[in-house]
């Protein structure tokens, strides 16, 4: 995915919406357990009051800075947003209730944050993590014929995981996976970037030779349909873009405003005019990385 000449002008299609920053795992990269004070589910009601300014929005994607099925009314919500189509992040130790989870036939999306091939490589990661469960949830995804994505962070202990996660790709009709560097760590992936460079050219072939969508941890992230992702956190802030690190501008409250309200407002302007991403950190330390191992 390419970042358009002047596609932060486009108005986002798909929100981040951050429905609880309760977790039930604690990850040894995870930087979102560090920003977190309090972590709270944002009550139902809460939830329901903010659908009307959610409107303008195509994709309403639950994921933020904790796990949003453990949420104490996970499939109410659902039926709150039962016109929108539907993505999921989550770490898979969680059981699905597909029967419930399809109820609606809008999921466009289960994203399953796999580190590890195995029960002893995703402990590593967190001691707390149920194998068994992510194992169960996608056969049965499968079954569902619930389009599922892999999301694979690389760091020290999971790159050497690739050959068994894509082993689990296949196995489970996995539609696309997706690599991503971990945020913090630029010093050990500039180190390794060689190995990790080694790594991703086998992955790239194998998954165009399986059909799997492969998107490279090279690749920027934050867009989708060549718009930026928004974010909106368990207040009611909405942020333009879905990185936590970009310096992005606070740019209005849902609660006291529609998005389309906001998107025309002076706040966003500097944003839409690519201020910031013109700037972003995130995707030129990234970018000089790529360069210079790809080129
Ligand atoms: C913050 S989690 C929230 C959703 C859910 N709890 C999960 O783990 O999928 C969203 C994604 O961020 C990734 N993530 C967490 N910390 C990261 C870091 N330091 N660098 C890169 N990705 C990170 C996770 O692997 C996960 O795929
Ligand atoms: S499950 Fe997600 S939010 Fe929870 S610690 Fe792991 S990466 Fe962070
Ligand atoms: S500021 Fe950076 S991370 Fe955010 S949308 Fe722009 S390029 Fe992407």
């Amino acid at each position: 995915m390419e970042v358009e000449k002047g596609f932060y002008k486009n108005q986002p299609r798909m929100v981040l919406f951050e429905i609880t920053t309760r977790c039930n795992l604690a990850c040894s990269y995870c930087t979102a357990r560090q920003l977190v004070k309090e972590p709270k589910d944002l009550e139902i009601d809460k939830i329901r009051e903010l659908r009307p300014a959610l409107e303008a929005f195509e994709y309403i994607a639950f994921c933020g800075l904790g796990e949003a099925l453990i949420h104490k009314n996970f499939y109410e919500i659902l039926e709150i947003f039962k016109d929108k189509k539907i993505v999921i992040v989550t770490n898979g130790s969680v059981p699905i209730d597909y029967e419930r989870l399809v109820r609606y036939d809008n999921i466009d999306a289960i994203t399953f944050s796999v580190d590890g091939a195995t029960e002893d490589s995703m402990k590593r990661v967190c001691s707390r993590y149920k194998f068994d469960v992510l194992l169960k949830n996608l056969e049965e995804g499968f079954k569902y014929g619930v389009n599922c994505a892999f999301n694979t962070t690389i760091t020290e202990d999971t790159y050497k995981e690739l050959s068994g996660i894509q082993d689990m790709i296949v196995k489970y009709g996995v539609k696309c996976f997706k690599l991503g560097l971990p945020l913090g760590k630029e010093r050990w992936v500039s180190d390794h970037s060689k190995e990790i460079h080694d790594a991703l050219y086998k992955i790239r072939d194998n998954m165009k030779e399986l059909s799997v969508i492969y998107e490279d941890p090279f690749e920027v992230k934050c867009c989708c349909d060549n718009a930026p992702i928004a974010v909106v956190s368990k207040n009611g802030n909405l942020y333009p873009c879905c990185d936590y690190f970009c310096g992005r501008p606070l740019v209005g409250n849902l609660y006291h405003n529609s998005f389309m309200n906001i998107w025309n407002k002076a706040s966003y302007e500097g944003f839409r005019e690519g201020k910031f991403c013109s700037r972003c950190k995130q995707y030129h330390n990234v970018k000089e990385i790529a360069d210079q191992e790809m080129a």
